[in-house]
């Protein structure tokens, strides 16, 4: 590649429209003569619906309709159990559960007219609501046992077996989940609130039983989805049914308690883990055993053994995922499924192996990487976890001397540090772009890709201008559209590799054509602003047309041939109140090792990102449940604590740049949800450094910490 644009920390091309509040979110587009509706749900949590009264709503100022459409009644986001519609009686199986939908003038008259909805229900008691409540379904798919545990356990000079639990996470985006759906008697368009507008077409399509080519799906920004916008949300079929039904253009915008109970879960986990190491700090035993839940009927199940699988060395292994079928809200993909709550929990563990084993934590992990994935043989396609641990540490000034608990006070506060590794799988989706090279020296690039916040509105336009030799200010990023080439969405930290191997391939394309014009080999074409090396005008070259190549990315036959991840390092330093048991987090530290940077503003606003994911892991974010009817009690940002400014204190990145050609054909890795892939452990690995609790629970909440002093 020429110029260097790529890789560069060019501000986000959006970030002006966000921050003058001219970028249209979902709910905010201005059509004529919308309605307003506003969801009626369930507030049981199994049973059946009996019988709902809507007259009084009906004779409210401004109502328009009430729709129990049977088709608004099936599960959340992410659900896919009873993807057939509901037939009478209407089964209930979560609290929050959509019934109905009231539409109106006003959102407000909306709103009020809700409330007078009067569902009778027939409801089914004693069905389980906590994961201890049943026998659990062990996932096959996840289970490995290799050699002999619990012989290991026994040989080993230094062993650590211990339980840790995780509660269950909110995704807790800013933009709650909203779609205004216009139907012109003939063709659906909706602006929504989506990550996936490939999949989530087709969804509304099987929903509403239309041609998929009927349907346009437009979501230009997407405030934050975190997972919770993967799959079709209530609200978009919801606006779609109304429209279709009253002729008129519908608004739902889901209310932050309805997106909270609604909506999904990362699922609680119970975890086991077992290691054994020699007398020198060799792993040579590893087990990890998990326990989540969801729906009686759902597929997802929170993957928390993921990275587990090829983290470590230790020949006797043995690792096993069970899952629990219980009455709380679907359960789904709530950043980084799997390693958000599995390192942290394994990191925390080798710590107290680090501790029992005399050895220094980041030594300890150095010694166990393993040269190749430990259970299914395969080379990695790159790694730089010893890189992002001796850097990090280095860059952190972690001590390496003997680590003992309760070294340090300042008045009332304890201090200590505390790191964990983290990974992260990688993977990639097929995506296509279609990338246009205008005559006048301007590009266009078009994909139905989404931009969550990520930034990839800035890498899109940085890898145009790369590769055609363009200011990336000459590039137009036209993206969030079901009309343009379908992309990969945003999800699993693949959105960037994917949809930049797309762009690049269509650049590339349109660089072999220019170049068989020009007739020069592909690779020695040179492109500057509009002008090719011989100072040739591209203008003259196209003949007053524009060039245009879809660029198809497939994700390759041998990336099945490695095991591909990313890893990181994490470095906190914590104060923990002797009489309160709060912790504050002083500094922390992230080193990540993740393929090609892209950007290394966005990659490092990502990295930040997952620090304060990580945080929140680590002391403050709790679903709570209550134990006698099942409803979500914390279903809102008062009660469900995210880590706020007063939370984050100065967080250092660096980034381990690498290049990684098989991870992608841009060289590049996910690095979205990395920098939450174990950090919360640092932070609890510093908690016991600090005062000498060491609490096998996250969150770690001041009155765990009370309890776990010595
Ligand atoms: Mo992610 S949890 O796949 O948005």
């Amino acid at each position: 590649m020429k110029q260097g644009v790529l890789g560069e920390p060019l501000p986000r091309i959006d970030g002006l429209a966000k921050v003058t509040g001219t970028a249209r979110y979902a709910a905010e587009y201005p059509l004529d003569n919308c309605a307003e509706g506003v969801l009626v749900t369930s507030n049981i949590t199994h049973g059946t619906v009996t019988r709902i009264d809507t007259e009084a709503a009906l004779a409210m100022p401004g109502v328009i309709a009430v729709i129990d459409d049977k088709r608004l009644t099936t599960r959340a986001a992410q659900g896919t159990a009873d993807e057939a519609p509901q037939q009478d009686p209407v089964t209930v199986c979560y609290w929050g559960q959509p019934i109905a939908l009231v539409v109106a003038e006003s959102f407000e008259q909306a709103r009020d007219a809700a409330k007078r909805i009067v569902v009778e229900y027939d409801a089914s008691p004693n069905l389980p609501l906590d994961p201890a409540d049943v026998t659990p379904e062990e996932q096959e798919d996840d289970t490995v046992s290799q050699g002999d545990l619990a012989q290991a356990m026994k040989d080993a000079a230094h062993s650590v077996d211990v339980t840790i639990t995780t509660k269950g996470h909110a995704s807790a985006a800013m933009e709650p989940h909203a779609a205004i759906a216009e139907w012109d008697g003939e063709r659906l368009t909706v602006h929504a609130s989506l990550q996936m507008l490939n999949y989530n077409i087709t969804e509304l399509a099987d929903a509403l039983d239309l041609a998929e080519d009927k349907i346009r799906l437009i979501a230009r920004y997407v405030g934050g989805g975190f997972g919770s916008k993967l799959g079709l949300s209530q609200d978009v079929v919801a606006a779609s049914i109304a429209s279709m039904k009253l002729n008129r253009p519908v608004r739902v915008v889901l209310s932050r308690q309805q997106v909270f109970q609604g909506i999904m879960r990362r699922s609680e986990t119970t975890q086991r883990l077992r290691l054994a190491a020699t007398a020198e700090g060799k792993l040579i035993g590893f087990g990890h055993e998990a326990l989540v839940s969801n729906l009686p009927g759902e597929e997802f199940c929170e993957p928390v053994l993921q990275s587990s699988h090829f983290m470590y060395a230790g020949e006797n292994r043995e690792l096993k995922l069970n899952l629990a079928r219980i009455h709380r809200m679907t359960a789904g993909s709530v950043r980084a499924p799997g390693e958000a709550v599995g390192m942290p929990a394994l990191e925390a563990a080798m710590d107290m192996l680090a501790e029992t084993s005399g050895i220094d934590p980041v030594q300890l992990r150095l010694m166990n990487i393993p040269d190749k994935d430990p259970e299914s043989g395969l080379p990695f396609s790159s790694h730089k976890l010893a890189e992002c641990l001796k850097q990090g540490a280095e860059a952190f000034g972690w001590d390496e001397g003997p680590r003992k608990p309760r070294q340090r006070r300042e008045g009332e506060w304890w201090i200590g540090t505390g790191m964990a590794s983290g990974a992260r799988i990688h993977n990639t989706q097929e995506s296509r772009a279609r990338v246009t090279l205008s005559p006048d020296g301007t590009a266009r690039v078009e994909t139905d890709m989404t931009d969550i916040g990520t930034g990839t509105y800035t890498i899109l336009a940085q890898m145009v201008a790369e590769m055609l030799g363009l200011d990336p200010a000459s590039v137009l990023v036209d993206i969030g559209d079901t009309r343009h080439p379908r992309g990969p969405g945003s999800g699993g930290s693949w959105g960037a590799a994917s949809i930049g191997s797309a762009a690049y391939l269509a650049c590339q394309a349109i660089r072999e054509e220019l170049a068989q014009r020009l007739r020069v080999a592909e690779d020695a074409l040179e492109l500057c602003n509009g002008k090719a090396g011989d100072g040739r005008k591209l203008t003259d070259v196209l003949g007053g047309d524009s060039l245009s190549h879809e660029g198809h990315y497939k994700p390759a036959k041998e990336q099945e041939d490695y095991t591909a991840a990313g890893f990181g390092a994490f470095f906190a330093q914590v104060r923990v109140n002797h009489f309160t048991g709060e912790t504050r987090v002083d500094r922390m530290l992230g080193a990540f090792g993740f393929g090609r940077v892209l950007n290394r503003r966005t990659a490092r606003s990502q990295c930040l990102g997952g620090l304060t994911w990580s945080i929140g892991t680590a002391l403050t974010e709790a679903l709570e449940f209550d134990p006698r009817d099942g409803h979500l009690v914390n279903c809102d940002l008062a009660e469900y604590h995210v880590p706020v400014n007063r939370d984050v204190p100065d967080l250092d990145v660096l980034l381990i740049e690498e290049r990684d050609a098989i991870a992608s054909p841009i060289e590049a890795k996910g690095i979205g949800e990395l920098g939450m892939c174990g950090g919360a452990a640092a932070i609890s690995n510093a908690i016991y450094n600090a005062c000498g609790a060491r609490v096998l629970q996250y969150p770690v909440t001041p009155d765990s910490v009370l309890a776990n002093l010595p």
